[in-house]
């Protein structure tokens, strides 16, 4: 009997990074920076040359999805809420994050509509623990 619970079997086909391959993979990475740079809730927060943010996700989503740990490789342990910190990220800015990641994935056919949808979901998750800050003008609720 298997004791490994059916959310954490391995879907038919490998890893998500097998399944999507390296090359639609920064082909999605370039196009979500280009959206981000374009974006007047997110271009604020980022550098004005994304070259080495792109090369940091890439690298980071690479392991993320089962592939190669380039990221730990090149960088040490991502700490990702940590290195979020010095940035004010929103529930908006966390919304437009994905915005562009869902347009992003729209626009790659490369990547097939079942592994867009289990990316993103999984961004999702990831996205709503970054969010350190809240709207402003809004007064946070006292425990
Ligand atoms: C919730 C919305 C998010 C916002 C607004 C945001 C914003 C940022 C900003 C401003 C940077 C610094 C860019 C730089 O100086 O190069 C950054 C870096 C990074 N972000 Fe995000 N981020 C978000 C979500 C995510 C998610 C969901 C992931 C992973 C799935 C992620 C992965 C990374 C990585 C790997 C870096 C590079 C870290 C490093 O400096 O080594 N981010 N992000």
């Amino acid at each position: 009997m298997s004791v490994i619970p059916p959310s954490l079997q391995l879907t038919a086909g490998g890893t998500l990074y097998d399944r999507i391959g390296p090359a639609a993979l920064a082909d999605l990475v370039t196009r979500f920076y280009g959206l981000v740079a374009e974006n007047p809730d997110l271009a604020p927060i980022f550098p004005a040359d994304l070259t080495e943010t792109a090369e940091k996700q890439l690298a980071f989503l690479t392991g993320f999805l089962g592939g190669p740990p380039l990221y730990h490789e090149r960088y040490g342990h991502p700490r990702l809420r940590a290195r979020h910190l010095p940035h004010a990220i929103t529930p908006t800015r966390g919304g437009a994050w994905l915005a562009c990641m869902q347009a992003a994935l729209q626009a790659t056919p490369s990547i097939s509509q079942a592994d867009a949808q289990e990316l993103y979901a999984a961004l999702a998750r990831v996205a709503a623990h970054m969010v350190n800050t809240p709207e402003p003008g809004q007064i946070e609720p006292t425990a």
